[in-house]
């Protein structure tokens, strides 16, 4: 794939907020932990020329389109393969002890989404339904809804797909499956639409949200963030910077509770009256309220539409 096309498949989120917040004229070392594109990361490069990014991504793919568009960097970037709750070893392992900053904005690229190889979009057609973000290991999002009992697909669609008719389409599925194993990406679009009895026009897709909640289970990818957010704070020197975008309201909800313990609050039962939690203010949240994207950006960027951004500034000690 040329490398313009890469850089037009996915605009970076919220560009201007994320550069004002990393603060990349400080210099040092930014970790990308969801480097995706690059998008993000040639922002950070091309804003401060003192700078150097470690990129990871657990989609080797990614990785290696991101290395071919950010080639002119030189040895100011690096990536790594990796899973971005790894993130203390990868940076112990190149003999770091603490970064500058930490960059991470959740989900898929644009690349990812608009692959039909990659079986996450229900515009695939035949497409295998694999929608792993790293192709090495794991059940694909055929295994998953093949295996799954009725009540455990219905409560993932509706958990991670916000989807009302989540029971509908977790009974349809099971229909489906008794007559043969579900495979591709157009065979769940189709069955989502009868379940949902939507025919003919519709604003958003109605398979949408199912989707979107298989991707989330297949790539585990609620799992373990609120200890990534006390792992990445722990890496930040003093004034380092952690910025995380989000695009659905669980993972929002567990980065902004993490934060908050993070900033100090106390874990101890409310009526209890002495603190015996150890809590420590180790960050100052510097959004208030979660940052969203401005209108101009959703018209550019509909894929922007959802993102929330929040982030914090290390403390001494
Ligand atoms: C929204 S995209 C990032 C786009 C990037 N900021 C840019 O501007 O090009 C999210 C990326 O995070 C990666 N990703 C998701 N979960 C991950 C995880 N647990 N560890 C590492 N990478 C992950 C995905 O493979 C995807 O490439």
């Amino acid at each position: 794939m040329l490398e313009k096309e890469v850089t037009e498949r996915h605009r970076p989120v919220m560009p201007e907020e994320v550069l004002a917040l990393l603060a990349p004229e400080r210099g040092g070392l930014i970790v990308d932990a969801t480097l995706g594109m690059g998008g993000h990361t040639e922002l950070i490069l091309g804003s401060a020329p003192a700078v150097q990014v470690l990129g990871l991504d657990r989609d080797a793919e990614s990785i290696r389109l991101a290395e071919e568009r950010l080639a002119r960097f030189g040895d100011r970037f690096k990536a790594v393969q990796s899973d971005y709750r790894e993130i203390a070893s990868v940076v112990a392992e190149r003999g770091l002890e603490s970064v500058d900053g930490i960059l991470v904005d959740l989900g898929i690229s644009s690349y990812q989404l608009d692959n039909p190889e990659r079986g996450f979009s229900f515009r695939g057609g035949e497409a295998a339904l694999d929608m792993r973000m790293d192709r090495s290991q794991g059940e694909t999002a055929a295994d998953l809804i093949n295996r799954l009992a009725e009540g455990e697909l219905a409560d993932l669609i509706f958990e991670y797909g916000e989807e009302r008719a989540s029971r509908r389409i977790a009974r349809r599925i099971i229909q489906e499956r008794e007559v043969a194993p579900i495979g591709t990406t157009a065979q769940l679009a189709e069955l989502v639409i009868r379940a949902v009895n939507q025919p003919g026009h519709w604003k958003i897709h109605p398979a949408t949200k199912t989707f979107q909640a298989l991707r989330i289970a297949v790539n585990q990818e609620l799992d373990g963030l609120g200890d990534f957010v006390t792992a990445a704070v722990e890496l930040l020197k003093p004034e380092g910077r952690l910025v995380i975008i989000t695009f659905h309201s669980l993972e929002d909800r567990m980065i902004k509770q993490a934060l908050r313990l993070e900033a100090g609050q106390c874990k101890c039962p409310p009526r209890q009256m002495l603190c015996v939690c150890g809590a420590r203010r180790k960050i100052e949240i510097l959004t208030r309220k979660a940052l969203v994207p401005s209108e101009e950006e959703v018209k550019r960027n509909p894929r922007a539409r959802s993102a929330k951004l929040r982030a914090c500034r290390r403390l001494d000690g």
